[in-house]
């Protein structure tokens, strides 16, 4: 068992939560995951270590309600705990010194992308971090990502906080402007980061996307994570889960984000009781 020594409510849909777990604290670098159950019912998913404090023997994940098992995992509350937790797991970002580097993150991918660019900054780079929301009040870390990044812009889609639009807009604007970046990451939904990879391939800038495949084993196993990259197939759990952008194959990746709506749905009804 692992025990949650914090768990915040950080908007209406993700919550924070800091767990005792000494050994991944130690070990994690920047852009690996560990896989989570939260009970003996519960089915196996990743969420990204955004942080860890090797003395207290704790790591940081941010967490998204979306379904079953991150609404029971966002229900957790401090002093409660877990029942597994494996990890650190994926090859840690590659990071080395190239310059001016943006940091493009949409919804939970800001937590996501909040341990990259510290990583990215200690390597010497300026990093600049684009973040985006649906509204105001779906913003996360704000304030860390004011710390850790060498310039922040924030957007929002209904323009309540921040430039109104979409990141790629400001990404557009730097590279229209002649600043473009010498390498771009991209983490969040799909769609963003497919944009953010049309966007880069014209102007051939080194672009890097962290895949959200649908993952049970994280180890090579089970072949569920399994992504199209540069015509050849990868796991995205032990190959990523970062990867050449403008070589990832974004169609596919939709498609088999959806091969288990209809089990995902009847089971957040089952667990919600409707
Ligand atoms: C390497 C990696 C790191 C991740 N890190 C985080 C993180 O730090 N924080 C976080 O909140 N989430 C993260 N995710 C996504 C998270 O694992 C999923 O949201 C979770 O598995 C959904 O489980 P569920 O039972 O709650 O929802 P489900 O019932 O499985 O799904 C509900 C809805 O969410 C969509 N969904 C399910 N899995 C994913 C997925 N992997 N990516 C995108 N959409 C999905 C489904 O299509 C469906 O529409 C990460 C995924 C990967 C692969
Ligand atoms: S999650 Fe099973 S092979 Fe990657």
């Amino acid at each position: 068992m692992y025990r949650i020594t914090e768990s915040r409510r950080l908007t209406p849909e993700a919550v924070l939560l800091k767990i005792e777990a000494p050994r991944i604290a130690r070990k994690r670098k920047a852009g690996q995951f560990v896989i989570i159950r939260v009970d003996e019912t519960g089915e196996r998913f990743p969420l990204t270590i955004v942080d860890s404090d090797p003395s207290t023997g704790t790591i940081t994940l941010v967490v998204q309600e979306v379904g079953t098992s991150t609404k029971k995992l966002g229900r957790r509350r401090t002093g409660e705990s877990i029942l597994d937790l494996t990890g650190p797991l994926g090859h840690p970002t590659g990071v080395k010194k190239w310059g001016r580097v943006a940091c493009v993150a949409g919804g939970i991918g800001v937590a996501e992308v909040l341990p990259v660019i510290k990583a990215i900054r200690g390597a010497g780079n300026i990093a600049l971090a684009i973040i985006g929301a649906r509204t105001q009040d779906l913003i996360i870390l704000e304030d860390e990502m004011r710390e850790a990044a060498s310039e922040l812009y924030i957007t929002t889609d209904d323009g309540s906080y921040g430039r109104r639009g979409l990141v790629t807009d400001v990404l557009c604007d730097l590279i229209n402007n002649g600043s473009i970046p010498d390498r771009v990451f991209a983490i969040g939904p799909v769609p963003m980061m497919r944009a953010v990879t049309a966007l880069t391939r014209p102007y051939n800038i080194p672009t890097i996307v962290s895949l959200n495949a649908l993952m049970v084993d994280g180890t090579g196993m089970c072949g569920c994570c399994r992504v199209s990259v540069g015509g050849e197939t990868k796991f995205t759990c032990v190959d990523g889960p970062d990867f050449d952008a403008h070589q990832v194959d974004f169609e596919e990746l939709v498609q088999r984000q959806k091969i288990y709506l209809p089990q995902e749905k009847e089971s957040l009804q089952r667990y919600e009781g409707f």
